[in-house]
């Protein structure tokens, strides 16, 4: 028995929601259905809204100290669903998980250092190291055939040559929803230990593997990863509260964590809101059902979208992602360039999808579908883009 409704249309107009309420400055028209922003369409589980509820109904916001069960919540939870151990020494709050790879940027390395990211990439690891005046050293991921590998040559090769200060991974790997086994994060630790790199993992999607996969933690490889690995994660994508703000850093090894951690406090970086510290404590106590739950549907929205290309949109391809909702479709059999591929998606099929060229450039030719929503958006969707491609496919 089903206890959540995740076929119930929602909206989200007028909720200061950035999918919604941002379509007209982004794309620059209103009447599109949003599959973009990597939030999803579900309602949030009742146990966090109730917990939420209640606190607020107290009438005094005042200075909040995190609770101690706050701290065991999220160590319980990294244990319990991926058997991965934390001491709480080794842990701290931060404000988001962009911002934690801004921080450990700053931190970690000056202005004019290098760093490796692999793309096609969710675009702020780009953005956040140049706009500190960081250079990006790309090493970019491998085409196959129906997905991509790591390109650990190359990342050897630019790691002895270039000497980057840092290594920013994502792990699953946002867009192409690949988790990345473990010999691949032994390799990169390996890799960036015997070439001084520090590694940030960002993890915020490893709770949400799909059909039973494990999510493997970059600090639970190897001792090399415990050396030199920032780990990022956060219960926002998993539980759909990234509006809370309520991200964490882990550091297993003492060298950096305390210089670190010590700068994230002096600057009050590592201080939560009182919401953020309820709402994590309350989806990962008793969210989990709700999880599994909204996994299974991802899941069948993902395969939905596999079946009906293959069966009515054959000339657009996707990667099937081991992880997460973000579904990344291979549109370059329509031989179209990247402009004429974002209007068709915006003006005929009157879809708000990402741009694949965002990721990089070697995501031209692809845009990236948010499919955590209702089975009936889905099928909507599929249908504007089925029948805005039909003039050009008649087959
Ligand atoms: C890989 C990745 N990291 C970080 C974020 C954003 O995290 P935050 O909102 O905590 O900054 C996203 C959101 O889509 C993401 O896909």
């Amino acid at each position: 028995m089903k206890r959540y409704d995740f076929d119930r249309v929602i909206d989200r107009h007028g909720s200061g929601s950035i999918k919604y309420d941002n379509l007209k400055a982004t794309f620059g028209s209103e009447d599109l259905i949003p599959m973009w922003i990597a939030d999803m369409d579900f309602a949030v589980c009742p146990e966090i809204t109730e917990t939420l509820k209640q606190r607020m109904s107290h009438p005094i916001y005042g200075y909040a100290a995190p609770a101690e069960s706050y701290w065991t919540s999220i160590l319980d939870w990294l244990d319990r669903r991926h058997d991965f151990k934390v001491g709480r020494q080794e842990i701290t709050y931060i404000p988001g998980v962009v911002k934690g790879i801004g921080f450990a940027i700053n931190f970690f390395s000056k202005p004019g250092d290098k760093v490796i990211i692999q793309p096609p990439v969710y675009h702020p690891f780009k953005i956040v190291t140049e706009g500190n005046d960081r250079v990006v050293l790309p090493n970019p991921l491998i085409k196959t055939e129906t997905s991509y590998r790591m390109d650990l040559e190359g990342l050897e090769r630019l790691a002895r040559d270039e000497k980057p200060a840092m290594m920013i991974l994502c792990n699953p790997h946002n867009p192409v929803g690949i988790q990345w086994d473990a010999n691949t994060l032994r390799e990169v630790a390996r890799i960036a230990r015997e070439n001084n790199m520090i590694v940030v993992s960002d993890e915020i999607h490893g709770d949400l593997m799909l059909n039973g996969r494990p999510h493997i933690p970059f600090l639970a490889v190897s001792e090399d990863a415990r050396a030199v690995g920032v780990m990022l994660g956060a219960p926002s994508k998993t539980f759909n509260i990234p509006g809370m703000v309520s991200s964490w850093c882990v550091i297993k090894n003492p060298e950096l964590r305390d210089r670190f951690f010590h700068w994230l406090d002096t600057n009050e970086f590592n201080v939560p809101t009182f919401t953020a510290t309820i709402a994590t404590e309350a989806a990962y106590n008793n969210g989990e059902p709700w999880l599994n739950e909204a996994l299974e549907y991802i899941s069948d929205n993902i395969d939905f979208t596999r079946r009906y290309l293959a069966e009515r949109l054959p000339v657009i391809d996707m990667v099937t992602p081991e992880a997460s909702f973000l579904v990344w479709l291979d549109c370059r059999n329509l031989g179209l360039d990247q402009e004429q591929l974002v209007k068709l998606f915006v003006n005929r099929a009157h879809l708000a999808l990402n741009d694949g060229s965002m990721f990089g450039d070697e995501g031209r030719g692809y845009m990236r579908l948010n499919v955590a929503c209702p089975r009936s958006v889905l099928t909507t969707a599929l249908d504007h883009l089925h029948d805005a491609l039909a003039p050009a496919i008649k087959q």
